[in-house]
């Protein structure tokens, strides 16, 4: 069949047109016409919590410029666990607050490590929940930089690769379902890969923080997980917040090495690049909704300066539209009551 432009009525009719008049607010008139043809809905399965991991016994200490989260002991994080997925989250990405640190960030890897005991509790729970390790050392070095230090102070790139492939390993051992390198190593994703399989986990996926920005927005973190670096920052090896393009060939070098999951990173600064990774990838996209996205909607909710719960809302739902399948945040537990709410 061939359709004949020309004489097909137009949809939509130029504004000159009198006799039909363009009358989008028609299907904005009631909640229940609003629902039916909402294009975006999110849902708690696509949701995943970021869970900060500390060491002894029924610890938890809030974090102050992150309000309503807090670092947990590992058997409160087992806890938590339980309770997001009696919420219908998604999943948890583990973070670890060491006993101690030291040049080559030696906790990171450590069968007994402080996220490894967390990996085990949660896995012996069985919870309907996905659990993921950020794959990274600044939390566990002492200089707080993503991998050990050549001589110049830079990171050792081919050094950090070691550590970071040894890590994977510990932390899939201990239980994490799928492991998600974080230090922006170049070879990160193949390296991993490969240790993973020659470990027996083959079968264990990697989410790759292909594009991380070296943002500003990372702030109330390095307070929560105590990874500020001691000197420095991560200009030189985290990207350019003005690169995009650069973004793309991170994304692409990251699928060739065997990437199973995209994360961009943060995620409303980087809309753009979530739209484009949706475009031209075609493996789950997930946007991290980073510590200071969180801060700047929890700090202004408290102020009364807005709506927390409708910003929030706005902000995850525009990261879904964007393309995202899969969010990263700390607002992961209120959103899957809110929407529980709203049912
Ligand atoms: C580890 C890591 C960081 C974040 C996630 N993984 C810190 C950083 O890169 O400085 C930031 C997450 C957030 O701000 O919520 N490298």
């Amino acid at each position: 069949m061939t359709l004949d432009i020309e004489a097909r009525p137009s949809s939509l009719p130029s504004a000159a047109s009198a006799s039909l008049p363009v009358r989008l607010r028609r299907l904005r008139r009631t909640p229940a016409l609003r629902a039916l043809v909402r294009e975006t809905r999110i849902q708690p399965s696509m949701l995943v919590a970021p869970l900060f991991v500390q060491p002894g016994v029924q610890q938890r200490d809030p974090i102050g410029s992150m309000p309503g989260q807090a670092r947990l002991s590992p058997d409160l994080a087992a806890d938590e666990a339980a309770r997001l997925a009696g919420l219908g989250v998604g999943g948890v990405i583990l973070f670890g607050l060491p006993e101690s640190k030291d040049p080559l960030g030696s906790e990171a890897s450590a069968d007994d490590g402080i996220v490894q005991d967390a990996f085990r509790r949660i896995r012996a729970l069985e919870l309907p929940l996905v659990t993921i390790a950020d794959t990274c050392l600044c939390e566990y070095t002492d200089h707080g930089h993503c991998g050990p230090l050549a001589p110049d102070g830079s990171v050792d790139n081919d050094a950090a690769l070691v550590r970071l492939a040894e890590t994977a390993v510990t932390q899939a051992r201990a239980g994490a379902d799928i492991v998600a390198p974080s230090a922006m190593i170049d070879g990160q994703v193949g390296a991993i890969r490969a240790a993973l399989d020659r470990a027996g986990f083959g079968q264990t996926p990697i989410m790759a923080y292909a594009s991380k920005h070296a943002s500003a927005f990372y702030g109330p973190f390095r307070e929560a997980a105590d990874s500020a670096p001691a000197f420095g920052d991560r200009r030189g090896y985290q990207m350019d917040p003005a690169n995009g393009r650069e973004a793309l060939r991170e994304m692409e070098l990251d699928v060739a090495e065997g990437a199973d999951v995209l994360l961009v990173k943060p995620a409303l600064p980087g809309l753009d690049l979530i739209a484009a990774a949706r475009q031209r990838f075609d493996l789950p996209i997930a946007a991290y909704q980073v510590s200071g996205e969180f801060a700047m909607i929890a700090a202004a909710s408290e102020r009364g300066w807005l709506d927390g719960r409708r910003a929030m809302t706005e902000a995850v739902t525009a990261m879904v539209r964007a393309g995202a399948g899969i969010v990263i945040t700390y607002a992961a537990a209120d959103l899957a009551a809110w929407l529980r709410e709203e049912r």
